[in-house]
């Protein structure tokens, strides 16, 4: 594997206990790094924590686990005062926690965007910020936020994919502001990314959804949380990479597939000319 070790740094990573944020905790400990994981639910971490607590205790690299809902300023102060006081610093943030729930645009609340651009932009923003002011503006670092697909807008999904826009934007931003004092601002954008929590995110739809999805994707198979860890944990560390965005999707953001389908079936008499009615 190229990554190198990462004895000696820290990071945080939101919504570390389940998922993608999961898959970058695991390659980050792998590496050696100490890691803060932190959401809503202390028991999600407190779990993810224990497993990879034991999976790696050869390893110089720890998980602690931290409840803080990133809406919440009081709770990204108490985390990280506790966190600095212990590990004495962050080198990388990785800002994956979020969420969303689907809904045709016409019908989101006041309350429901609310929620969703708070979660996704705000406290994104505000945990970032004050990661800046306590260690990142005295010590450099690096900062990777994980998106979703943008181009294309995200049907169903207005208010996360706005939300997912500002922090774009934000990235690019910070990389000018934030450039002088040796940080990094980039994002990852996942296409679909199987893991148990993702499709449960969207009830009964989900296994369905999901697989409906893999037909778009030109390699052939869903993403999983480690192709995504590979491509953060490449961002934290690219020496002078900054405000910029890498798609991991295996392709499906391309779009031609499905033309593809046709001219390959096409060519190789598969696909007849009634079939294309
Ligand atoms: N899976 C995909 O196909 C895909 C594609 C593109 C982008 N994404 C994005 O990737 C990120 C991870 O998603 P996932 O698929 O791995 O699903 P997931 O397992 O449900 O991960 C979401 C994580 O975010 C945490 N979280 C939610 N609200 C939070 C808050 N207010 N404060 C702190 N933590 C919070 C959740 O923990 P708690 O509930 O305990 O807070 C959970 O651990 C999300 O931002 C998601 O939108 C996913």
């Amino acid at each position: 594997m190229l990554l190198s070790s990462l004895v000696g740094k820290t990071a945080i990573v939101t919504g570390g206990g389940t998922g993608i944020g999961k898959g970058i905790t695991e390659l980050l400990v792998q590496k050696g790094c100490k890691v803060a994981i932190a959401s809503r639910s202390l028991q999600k971490v407190e779990t993810a924590a224990q497993e990879f607590n034991e999976k790696y205790k050869e390893s110089e690299g720890r998980v602690i686990p931290y409840q803080c809902d990133i809406r919440k300023n009081e709770q990204i102060e108490a985390m990280l005062d506790s966190f600095i006081t212990s590990h004495g610093n962050v080198d990388y943030l990785v800002n994956n926690g979020g969420g969303q729930f689907v809904m045709p645009a016409e019908m989101i609340s006041p309350n429901g965007w609310d929620a969703v651009v708070n979660t996704n932009l705000r406290g994104t923003f505000f945990l970032t910020q004050s990661v800046f002011k306590q260690c990142m503006k005295e010590n450099g670092g690096s900062i990777v936020n994980i998106l979703m697909e943008l181009h294309g807008g995200w049907p169903g999904f207005a208010h996360s994919v706005s939300a997912r826009a500002g922090v774009e934007a934000l990235a690019k931003t910070l990389a000018v502001e934030w450039g002088e004092y040796g940080i990094s601002v980039n994002n990852v954008i996942p296409g679909i990314i199987y893991s148990d929590t993702a499709v449960q995110n969207y009830g009964p739809f989900g296994p369905k959804m999901f697989k409906e999805a893999m037909k778009q994707v030109p390699q052939g198979r869903l993403g999983t949380p480690e192709d995504v860890a590979v491509a953060v944990v490449f961002m934290l560390t690219a020496p002078y990479i900054t405000g910029h965005s890498l798609v991991v999707d295996g392709g499906s953001s391309l779009g031609t597939l499905a033309w593809w389908n046709v001219v390959h079936g096409m060519m190789t008499g598969k696909v007849k000319i009634d079939d294309l009615d």
